[in-house]
């Protein structure tokens, strides 16, 4: 049955290439896409088995705020529990190939000269939101594109807990998205103000930002 295993490799290739197209026509039209199912099944649950195994090694803890020497907790603007994926950890190898194919999607098609990645599960638990906040600030930071996916199965209207975008220097809403398993959300890091709204359920995500290389001859910039 060599055939019916090559078109099933051809089927997820193509899949992917769909997808990874879809994201730059977006970005490059609209500087955002949100695609429902958009990541694919098998990276999800590897995640969802990095939640079990980083809850099991204690390794979440309370989100910070802020850059370099600033950052401090504030439970006023975020409350949630974040553990940041690395490499060398267990079940991060399947997300971090997908997002590093992208990444070479990405710069071959839209020239962006994304260097780096570094990523985080977060954990909202109910109660917990992140008041409106942008990823990086224009000329401060090298972060130029950020990731979100979902991996909440059923979640219902009631249950809060939506990423709301904002259009650029404004407080017009552009969308609401509801955080579903396998949804995706990329968008312009210093572009795009968002929130998430008070979730009423536990609610996982997993976050990532493309980084351009900052390297100058005073500092060298580590990839986190
Ligand atoms: C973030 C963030 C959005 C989400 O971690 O910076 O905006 O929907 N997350 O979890
Ligand atoms: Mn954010």
């Amino acid at each position: 049955m060599a055939t019916v295993v090559f078109n099933a490799n051809t089927q997820t290739i193509d899949f992917q290439v769909a997808i990874f197209e879809r994201i730059a026509v977006a970005l490059e039209k609209d500087g955002y896409a949100v695609i429902p199912n958009a990541l694919p099944e098998t990276i999800s649950n590897s995640l969802l088995d990095y939640i079990a195994y980083a809850d099991a090694q204690a390794h979440f803890h309370p989100a910070a705020v802020g850059r370099g020497t600033e950052t401090i907790h504030s439970q006023f603007i975020r409350r949630d529990n974040i553990s940041w994926i690395a490499e060398e950890e267990p079940y991060s190898k399947l997300w971090l190939d997908w997002s590093t194919e992208l990444q070479r999607y990405l710069n071959r098609r839209l020239f962006l000269g994304l260097f780096s990645f570094e990523s985080h599960i977060a954990h909202y638990q109910p109660g917990d939101f992140y008041k409106t906040h942008v990823d990086a600030f224009k000329g401060e930071s090298n972060r130029v594109l950020s990731l979100v996916s979902y991996l909440n199965r059923g979640w219902e209207p009631d249950q809060g807990g939506e990423l709301v975008i904002y259009a650029p220097n404004s407080n017009q809403e552009l969308l609401r998205v509801t955080p579903n398993f396998g949804t995706l959300v990329i968008f312009l890091s210093e572009e795009f103000p968002h929130q998430v709204r008070t979730a009423n359920r536990d609610r996982f995500s997993v976050a990532g930002w493309f980084r351009v290389n900052g390297s100058n001859t005073v500092q060298v910039d580590p990839p986190r």
